[in-house]
């Protein structure tokens, strides 16, 4: 231990007294031995720390800050070094915040395009999320804070997110959904980590001994600090024991004790808590040394700019018939729809960021020489379809060459706390275009937006340009793609679909009430299109660019692929080569290909530049479930350097030695993995792939309700208290969308409907007690009258303990 000698020093008191926070943001001070108090903050593309008095809920704006693009947007550059830059500058805002601990990034993979927090992620693909997070954290902590990669672990939906069981297999729990995380703590030395609210595989994840033992700290070897997610603390005593060392937010000493009694009755032993306490320490203590050097304010212009730059690289060109882009110079413009007044540019929930300065794009009109005649906003942005405004667009429309249609989905749309209904964007926005479309086909459309949609509409526009979340300089970035003065580089980090119903989990996606089973195994996003030929709309890794590119001399070694990579257009630009490798010996159920490598070139026009791709630990292992380790298959290996994952430009074979290890499943039980068309698979042959049964996906509604239980079950509650608040809560939802307070509506699925009884008292900071949470239980249980005696006697008790503390302390 790094502070032995201080923790000798400490009392049981004192050490449980820090293993929870002080209040919403900050954990526990000991004046007497030196020990300060550290700052949390979310989160990840800008810092969220409020001015005034803070609430878990964000209701009270955040200082301003630099909102730079999300994670969905930064990782289509897929230019790791630019995410260490951001990385570097979030620090650099963290500290003149006095913030030691960044919340974020957020790693988790993209299992279905409707996850409310897609935005917040990186990708349906395990490597580039591992990369980009890698390399953001290295940025991040190379000024000395730390950052806190997040949820840990599967946690991919937002339904139900506080009590849902995500129930995966070994294999595709390592290959999928741990990568990422694995990459973030070996690559990016990552001081945090935070878990998830969700359960995985039976137990909720911050007391999974599996993940949190076995995985995290014996087979990875980390020795930083764990923290809950807020209000994500179970049994407090099993979290510890599996190595969670701060619970998040305060739980005002009622946890403490817990602790105290388990260590005295010797269920916890107090060396567990001792090594706790010192990786906490540890991040105290090394995080605050970044505090003692003179405090630094940011340069709000210069992080504006590189927010911009980032935005840049991150602009995808999905689709320029007729080369309709560049625009041409002297065209006259026509800009139509709500977002070019008003950007799209962040997502909603823990991460929003009050940015320091605000770009719309018919404020950078006109130092981008693009020649506009005029602005109409088309359509409501929350509205129905309003035939005036679209009348006056298309009389725009007529009397321009080029109409730029600003359409996406708004803020209340991609949310924390809920997940999306549907891929599409809204019907009065499509109407607009059709309606623009007979009056004038020269339409490029730009789409905000955090997560793929459905494009049915597409043949409708001539030029596709997909800024996704671009931060607070993201409208300004489209303008210079636009007029060419940037020529865009992005690639899709997530394929989009033709519709919802192709997408791999559509059928097991949110799942049932009490699980959710993530049947199609490893194919995620291009794992299944491409293995079950399955037509998509665009590939993963997907991108155009104002010039072309031609591979060449592809050379293949034992830890590399070289080729030559050429710029056969007329402009500078930059490609995001892509290694895939595919072990076609059909032994081992595999997708067809994936992602091993990617580089990202600058080339000048007619230039030729030889591209090394290295491989790594991950190139060719794959997860043994019988050894139960990484194993590598002896094959023949396809070596494919693409352009995108449907757009295989080079191939080679090599042969790699193998581990020698035993098959680890058998072929014929398992069909639907082996063909990768999985999107029916029975039930037995998931458990056979599991090993074991699935569990029983609903509740039992003939138990009472308990502390994992959720608002949302109040529904079949026996007493009437526990339905009525559940209607009140489902009418107060349908009230507010009604009257239009959409964001309000949201917050109350987010932080009320689907919590759990337990999080009553977790999330609220220690204004109500278990205690407390035990008469609420009794009520809505059908024992109303006990149940409330029970609680205004524990809330008198509460009250009087309080004041009978502040007596104390005022003595
Ligand atoms: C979110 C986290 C966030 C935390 C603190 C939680 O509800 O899931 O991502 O960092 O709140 O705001």
């Amino acid at each position: 231990m790094k502070y032995k000698d201080l923790i000798e020093n400490m009392t049981l008191e004192e050490k449980a007294y820090l293993m929870s926070g002080k209040n919403i943001w900050q954990t526990q001070e000991i004046e007497r031995l030196g020990i300060r108090s550290i700052f949390f903050a979310d989160g990840p593309h800008g810092i969220r720390k409020q001015a005034a008095a803070a609430d878990k809920l964000g209701l009270n704006a955040g200082l301003p800050a630099t909102c730079y693009p999300t994670a969905a947007t930064v990782a289509n550059s897929w230019n790791t070094e630019l995410a260490e830059k951001v990385g570097q500058y979030l620090g650099d805002e963290a500290i003149s915040h006095k913030v030691n601990v960044l919340l974020g990034p957020g790693v988790n993979m993209k299992r279905n395009p409707l996850c409310g927090r897609n935005f917040e992620y990186y990708s349906e693909d395990p490597y580039l999320a591992g990369k980009m997070a890698a390399s953001t954290i290295r940025g991040i902590q190379s000024r000395g804070i730390s950052a806190c990669v997040k949820h840990f672990a599967a946690n991919n939906q937002e339904k139900r997110r506080m009590s849902i069981d995500s129930v995966i297999d070994e294999r595709t729990l390592r290959e999928i959904y741990l990568t990422a995380f694995e990459m973030a703590v070996k690559e990016g030395k990552t001081k945090s980590i935070m878990t998830s609210y969700n359960r995985l595989n039976g137990s909720y994840t911050t007391e999974n001994m599996h993940l949190m033992r076995d995985i995290l700290r014996e087979e990875w070897g980390y020795e930083g600090t764990v923290v809950t997610d807020w209000g994500g603390s179970n049994d407090r005593v099993a979290g510890l024991l599996a190595g969670n060392e701060l619970e998040m937010p305060t739980s005002r000493g009622e946890t403490n004790e817990e602790i105290i009694e388990a260590i005295r009755s010797g269920t916890l032993k107090e060396e567990v808590l001792d090594e706790c306490v010192d990786r906490l320490l540890d991040l105290i203590f090394t995080t605050e040394e970044t505090f003692a050097k003179p405090h630094l304010e940011f340069h709000v212009e210069r992080h504006h700019r590189v927010s911009q730059k980032v935005a840049e690289e991150s602009i995808v060109l999905l689709k320029n018939d007729d080369h309709i882009l560049p625009l041409k110079f002297g065209r006259k413009v026509a800009v139509i729809g709500d977002f070019a007044q008003n950007a799209r540019y962040q997502g909603a929930g823990s991460s929003l960021v009050n940015p320091t300065i605000l770009d719309h794009t018919l404020n950078c009109f006109e130092e981008s020489g693009i020649v506009s005649i005029g602005f109409e906003p088309g359509f409501e942005r929350y509205g129905k379809k309003n035939e005036e405004k679209i009348k006056k667009a298309c009389a725009l429309a007529e009397q321009a060459d080029v109409i730029l249609l600003y359409i996406g989905l708004d803020e209340d749309t991609e949310a924390e706390g809920l997940d999306r209904q549907s891929m599409r964007i809204p019907q009065n926005q499509i109407d607009l275009l059709d309606a623009l479309y007979k009056v004038n086909p020269n339409i490029v459309a730009i789409l905000s937006c955090g997560s793929a949609v459905e494009m049915p509409w597409i043949h409708k526009v001539k030029g596709l340009l997909h800024g996704y979340l671009g931060g607070q300089a993201g409208a300004r970035s489209i303008l210079r793609v636009l007029s060419g003065d940037v020529n865009p580089s992005g690639k899709l980090s997530e394929t989009y679909p033709l519709r919802y119903e192709d997408t791999p989990s559509y059928r097991y996606f949110p799942g049932n009430e009490a699980s959710v089973e993530y049947r199609e195994g490893l194919y995620i996003g291009y794992r299944y299109y491409d293995t079950a030929s399955v037509e998509v709309l665009f590939p993963f890794g997907y991108g155009l660019s104002y010039t072309t590119f031609e591979y060449s001399d592809v050379q293949v070694e034992k830890d590399r692929v070289t080729f030559t990579l050429s710029n056969t257009g007329k402009v500078a630009g930059m490609e995001v080569a892509q290694l895939y490798v595919g072990c076609p010996s059909g032994n081992i159920f595999r997708p067809k290909k994936e992602l091993k490598g990617f580089k990202k070139v600058f080339i000048n026009a007619g230039e030729t530049k030889r591209v090394t791709i290295p491989f790594d630990d991950k190139t060719f292992r794959y997860f043994n479930v019988k050894t139960n380790r990484w194993e590598i298959e002896e094959a023949d290996y396809e070596i494919m350097i693409g352009a995108s994952c449907a757009d295989i430009r080079l191939k080679a074979e090599l042969f790699v030695e193998g581990t020698g290890a035993p098959l680890p499943y058998d072929k014929q039980k398992l069909p639907s993995y082996y063909s990768g068309k999985i999107d029916a698979v029975p039930v037995d042959e998931f458990e056979g792939l599991l090993g074991r049964k699935v569990p029983v996906s609903t509740w039992d509604r003939e138990k009472p309700l308990g502390y994992t239980d959720t608002i949302e079950q109040c529904q079949y509650a026996k007493g009437f208290a526990g339905r009525f608040a559940f209607h009140a809560v489902v009418f107060a939802h349908w009230f507010l969308r009604r009257i239009g307070k959409r964001s309000t509506a949201n917050l109350i699925m987010m932080t009320v409907y689907h919590l759990p009884f337990r999080g009553i008292a977790r999330m609220t900071g220690g204004a109500i007690n278990m205690a407390m949470v035990d008469g609420m239980l009794m009520m809505v249980n059908g024992r109303f009258w006990k149940g409330l005696f029970h609680l205004l006697t524990e809330t008198r008790k509460k009250r009087s303990s309080r004041a009978w503390n502040t007596l104390r302390s005022e003595r």
